[in-house]
């Protein structure tokens, strides 16, 4: 049985495909049509699983998307009838609804050769969220929890999953919802952009919660471990936003009313210094997440006496309260799979289908590997109309003898100070890159962050850089231990190491670290191994192979990268291309 998930109209469009339970492929559109959280209906990354899987639109037996219209329907009528919204909006979300209703048709339209002959399932927004987390974890129970801004009405829901069941035990209904307070806010801080919540969870530890007292009164907690806000702060419930998820970059009107403003003072513009006060602020904003976050975890973990627990939705890319949960709770092990927010539920969708279905569970996601893979032919193509622009530029080609050869050698060139980028298997599935379309450089040099910011990424000084490290060094080098694999925890970095690795440290002492084993990414494994041989250090920097755009996909992107930008050496595959100013030792 052949299963296409989609999430599509909403930021982080994505597809995935799964057949007989099992995961084939999965990507986000933004890959492919070159635009961050690309919404709108993902018909590239639909033609890749498609292409992946080796069938064609006619061979799928059921399509599944992350949005159901008939989700929490008494709670919208409820609400519609209290608060009758204005023409414009009420237009919008009825537009929306058809784009949503009408994929059977988009689908035929974008591969017009075939015919569609499957079932259209529409599956509520936090079923998929919840699914796309429990269902690939390792666990047969576990407490669930998925929070973001808003989808199906809902912002929130909770409960316990038990092999192929998801249970939800509670929900946050529209217009109360975390995310939605968390963005409000990074609006405010004057990060304008659709995902810009990160930086403010990295700005965060530059400032003490002065803020908090005041924010106490915008997120109220709930004994049941669900929360609201006080609504004189926003206007989303109230005004149109407008906002665009429709064929391109997601786009939204500010949040916060002017009350935040009289609350807080003057909200910071985009190119304003960042002060002591935005600082504190975003402090501020990430304790009083974190609050009725750790609120609504503790009342779980006490009513289901369960140990481990699996996250998804936008929230649950907070990687600092995700990596606080075992200090804070009585949870043991934590789990959240590589795209945890929206795109996550195009795996979702189709997983509650799979299961709705009688299928037994099939898969745990242990590793990220489900995007496009090229090779040698490929990587070659991709050199073949640069390699003289490559030779006036001075850089030399080389292909060393075997894998060993290539790490030793890669690593040499980490530990000389030189920026590698680093191009290999199947792109990564989510927002981070994981060892296969990464930057990689020495966490030993305290200048390696700003060589970073100023000569490749070109973006904001006080954002951290992230540290790759061997699974079985973890517990050595950080205060916890276990196997995150995707980036979805930070850690504090034990205190007589920090030193030691300037460059992944956080000014809190905290790494967002990913753990690398052996058996999911052998190659990455090796080339660490081979720079822990040369300086005793188990770990890399790892950031994105990409500079403010999506992560480079293919070879052609990868290699335009790389001449756009600094790096020193380009890795892709076996073949290594040399910049020659430094040059590999
Ligand atoms: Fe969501």
């Amino acid at each position: 049985m052949i299963i296409l998930g989609l999430n599509a109209f909403h930021g982080d469009a994505a597809a995935a495909l799964v057949r007989d339970g099992v995961l084939i492929a999965a990507a986000e559109e933004e890959r492919f049509r070159r635009i961050k959280h690309w919404a709108g209906f993902p018909s590239q990354a639909i033609a890749y699983c498609l292409c992946e899987a080796g069938v064609g639109l006619a061979d799928i037996d059921h399509v599944a998307v992350n949005q159901d219209n008939r989700a929490n329907l008494a709670r919208r009528i409820g609400y519609l009838a209290a608060h009758p919204p204005a023409p414009k909006l009420l237009l919008e979300r009825l537009r929306m609804r058809r784009e949503r209703e009408g994929i059977p048709r988009l689908l035929e339209a974008a591969f017009p050769s075939e015919r569609f002959r499957g079932t259209f399932h529409p599956v509520e927004h936090h079923l998929a969220h919840l699914s796309s987390a429990f269902h690939v974890s390792p666990f047969e129970q576990a407490a669930v929890v998925s929070i973001d801004g808003f989808g199906d009405f809902a912002s929130a829901a909770w409960g316990v999953g038990r092999g192929r069941q998801i249970d939800i035990e509670g929900r946050v209904h529209f217009p109360h919802s975390l995310g939605i307070f968390y963005q409000a806010i990074t609006q405010y801080l004057g990060f304008p952009h659709y995902g810009d919540e990160y930086k403010v969870m990295g700005l965060a530890p530059y400032g003490t919660p002065a803020f908090a007292p005041a924010m106490q009164q915008i997120v109220r907690l709930k004994p049941d471990g669900g929360f609201a806000l006080d609504l004189a702060y926003f206007r989303h419930h109230r005004e149109p936003i407008a906002y665009q998820w429709t064929s391109g970059a997601p786009q939204f009107a500010d949040l916060f009313s002017p009350a935040l403003e009289r609350l807080l003072g003057p909200r910071r513009r985009p190119d304003d210094p960042i002060e002591a006060r935005h600082r504190d602020i975003a402090a501020s904003a990430q304790a009083t997440y974190e609050a009725a976050f750790f609120n609504l975890v503790r009342v779980l973990q006490k009513r289901s006496r369960l140990t481990d627990i699996a996250l998804a939705g936008g929230c649950a890319m907070n990687s600092v309260a995700n990596g606080k949960i075992r200090r804070e709770t009585q949870f043991r092990r934590v789990y959240v799979q590589a795209a945890a927010g929206d795109a996550g539920g195009a795996i979702g969708a189709a997983l509650t289908v799979w299961h709705r279905l009688g299928g037994a569970r099939a898969s745990t996601m242990d590793h990220a590997d489900w995007g496009p893979q090229f090779g040698r032919d490929e990587i070659e193509a991709a050199l073949a109309p640069h390699r003289t622009r490559l030779g006036e530029a001075g850089c030399t080609i080389e292909v060393p003898t075997d894998e060993q050869d290539l790490c030793r050698r890669v690593a040499a060139a980490i530990a000389g100070g030189q920026v590698i980028g680093w191009f290999q298997g199947r792109m990564e599935w989510g927002p981070r890159a994981l060892g296969n379309r990464s930057i990689l450089a020495d966490p030993r040099r305290p200048d390696m962050k700003e060589i970073l910011n100023t000569r490749i990424k070109r973006r904001e000084s006080f954002r951290p850089f992230a540290p790759s490290v061997l699974e079985d060094a973890v517990g050595e080098w950080f205060e916890e231990d276990g196997a995150v694999p995707f980036m979805t925890q930070v850690f504090q970095i034990r205190e007589d190491k920090r030193a030691k690795i300037p460059a992944v440290t956080h000014v809190d002492g905290s790494g967002r670290l990913q753990t690398v084993s052996s058996r999911t990414n052998p190659r990455f494994h090796r080339l660490i191994t081979a720079f822990r041989e040369m300086t005793g250090v188990p770990m890399l920097l790892n950031t994105s192979f990409n500079e403010n755009e999506p992560i480079v996909c293919t070879p052609d992107q990868a290699l335009d990268c790389f001449l756009r930008t600094e790096m020193d050496v380009l890795v892709m595959g076996d073949v290594i291309v040399l910049r020659p100013r430094r040059g590999v030792q």
